[in-house]
């Protein structure tokens, strides 16, 4: 799959309507809101984040109901979500080590900002996506969510937060079939990307993408992206990843 034409492949979903960026504040959110942005092919994008006018944080479900509420009085067919959020460290959250590190108030954060949050995203925002026609809610996972591909043990809370997130994914995407059968509900890993997340961590040796690079491979998956992909969890290149 080539990486050069980033927008075009995301034009497949969109025929007008509107994207949603949740999370737009961030490294991949606002590559991501810049790419849809200048492309010209939605009628309308929404970057939503906490500094949005209409503040969007993920701990307050009332603020994650009046955004959605703000997006449908729009009355434009909302055709992509990307929930572009997410915590490793830092606001109340750890990295572990090891098991001696896990404490009880760290682990609840990182579910409620990397789990709890993108479910309430989804119990709000899933129900605006058209009843007719391809559309997308993503959400950005990580490979280190994946049980199937831990093999070096450690960022317990992160790993377990974003492995719930995966589940709650996947359990939307069926609930999600039955009224929309053309709609896609993924967890999308972006691979490694240079933001502030991933600053501490992004070693020599991996391969640490720009977030423009990372936001042009998640749109171009997400242009391809068929039916029945829903439910999935998938890599920046497309390929499904081992839950
Ligand atoms: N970077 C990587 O290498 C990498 C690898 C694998 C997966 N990912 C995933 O990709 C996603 C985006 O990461 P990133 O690298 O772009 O990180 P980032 O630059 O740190 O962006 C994180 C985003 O999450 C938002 N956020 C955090 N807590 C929030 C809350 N309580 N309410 C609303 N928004 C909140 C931040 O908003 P504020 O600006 O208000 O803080 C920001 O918009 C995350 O899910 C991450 O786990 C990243």
């Amino acid at each position: 799959m080539s990486d050069s034409h980033p927008a075009n492949s995301a034009h497949a979903i969109a025929d007008g309507g509107m994207a949603v960026i949740v999370g737009a504040s961030g490294g991949i959110g606002n590559a991501l809101h810049s790419l849809i942005e200048s492309d010209h092919r939605f009628q309308a994008v929404a970057a939503l984040s906490r500094n949005s006018a209409i503040p969007l944080d993920l701990t307050d479900e009332a603020s994650i109901e009046a955004a959605a509420r703000a997006t449908a009085e729009r009355g434009i067919a909302v055709r992509l979500i990307i929930d572009a959020t997410g915590i490793l460290e830092g606001d109340g959250c750890v990295v572990e080590k090891t098991w001696r590190q896990l404490d009880a108030i760290a682990l609840a954060r990182a579910f409620a900002i990397n789990a709890i949050g993108p479910a309430l995203l989804m119990k709000h925002f899933l129900p605006l996506l058209p009843r007719s026609g391809k559309s997308v809610f993503a959400t950005l996972s990580a490979r280190v969510g994946s049980i199937g591909d831990n093999r070096l043990g450690g960022w317990y809370s992160y790993r377990a937060s974003k492995a719930a997130l995966n589940q709650l994914v996947h359990t939307a995407a069926i609930e999600l079939r039955r009224t929309r059968p053309e709609a896609i509900c993924v967890a999308m890993h972006p691979g490694t990307v240079a933001t502030r997340l991933s600053s501490r961590f992004a070693k020599t040796g991996l391969e640490v993408q720009t977030a423009a690079t990372a936001a042009s491979r998640i749109l171009q998956v997400i242009g391809t992206l068929e039916p029945a992909a829903n439910g999935a969890f998938l890599d920046q290149r497309g390929r499904v990843i081992d839950w």
